[in-house]
């Protein structure tokens, strides 16, 4: 009788911990808009890399780029209804949740992503990352992607005049909006996914981004003019839904963010690389001109879009954009 039972409980106890071997992982679906080859594509796949090898049997990553899960649109609402786990939406596309993120589309608010990294590791950098989380959103961390050029189907692409009246793609930002108006173009918000036909089509006739993004995009291809202003930021929040984040098994949740730290340094170290070989594969493609611009028409710019600082002032707080301007004297 003593020896069935115990072998009952030795099965059991080997039932129990085979169900426990055996449980399913956890199936971690990572979005994005981008290709693959870009410092947000790569620093993706480098995290589902890492938090795979950290976490064995435990958690599944599944990295899906290019708008192919969900787009701009619809990203950040997957997140909040646990459709997806993690994004790394541009800093713009919060402009629902917050008005301070705002602070990183002024334009010429950052000289460099070094100055913009500066800012975002110091103390007001790193708050920034909570604060959406009455929306339920946590921020994990900044990748970087760089700085941001504007691109036209005209000739002339050298001063602010030379943009009056022209249409303009932008993200879902207000700030961008205003930007954009200070020049006196028209900048109608549009999914990431849908520009390049945009551009094609002649819907918009311009639009301002990274290297990386209008070489992998070949937004190159339907412009005939990108003049290098470094006007602004293309920069990443990675965001997660902060219930989901909060009810993870403790050690999960560990092996997950220490996944992100790898990703993010792995990531942030290639960017600057990224975008210089994506200019020079646009530059060697001879399909666009290269407009270089002087120290004078850099300053024409920065005046022309100088009110939409103090526009946005009340709602980005004068202490948060003192700050960010610090980071880069
Ligand atoms: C854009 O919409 O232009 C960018 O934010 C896309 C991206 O994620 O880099």
């Amino acid at each position: 009788m003593k020896f069935r039972l115990g072998c009952a409980l030795v099965a059991s106890a080997l039932f129990a911990m085979s169900g426990a071997v055996s449980a399913a992982p956890i199936v971690v679906k990572f979005s994005h808009v981008v290709a693959e080859g870009t410092p947000k594509g790569k620093a993706a796949l480098k995290f589902k890399e890492v938090a795979e090898k950290k976490l064995p049997g435990k958690v599944e990553v599944q990295v899906f780029p290019s708008s192919q899960l969900f787009g701009d649109g619809k990203e950040i609402e997957a997140l909040l209804l646990g459709d997806v786990h993690f994004i790394a939406p541009s800093l713009s596309k919060f402009d629902r949740f917050t008005k301070k993120l705002q602070v990183y589309d002024l334009p010429f608010m950052f000289p460099s992503v070094a100055a913009l990294d500066k800012f975002q590791q110091g103390s007001v950098g790193q708050e920034l990352l909570n604060v959406m989380r009455n929306k339920n959103l946590q921020g994990l961390a900044y990748w970087h992607n760089g700085m941001k050029h504007l691109s036209t189907n005209k000739d002339s692409l050298k001063r602010p005049e030379d943009v009056k009246g022209i249409k303009f793609r932008i993200q879902p930002s207000d700030v961008l909006e205003a930007q954009f108006r200070a020049v006196g173009a028209n900048p109608p918000k549009m999914a990431f996914s849908e520009v390049y036909q945009a551009l094609q089509t002649g819907v918009v006739d311009g639009q301002e981004n990274t290297w990386s993004n209008i070489f992998s995009q070949k937004f190159f291809e339907v412009q005939k003019t990108i003049a290098e202003t470094n006007h602004g930021v293309v920069d990443y929040m990675v965001v997660t839904n902060a219930k989901w984040w909060d009810g993870l098994p403790a050690d999960v949740r560990k092996g997950l963010k220490e996944a992100m730290d790898e990703a993010t340094t792995f990531g942030n170290g290639l960017a600057a690389e990224i975008n210089a070989s994506a200019r020079q594969k646009v530059v060697a493609s001879g399909k666009t001109k290269i407009q270089s611009l002087d120290k004078a028409d850099i300053a024409a710019w920065k005046k022309a879009m100088e009110p939409v600082w103090k526009k946005f002032e009340p709602g980005i707080g004068k202490d948060l954009i003192d700050a960010a301007q610090k980071a880069g004297d």
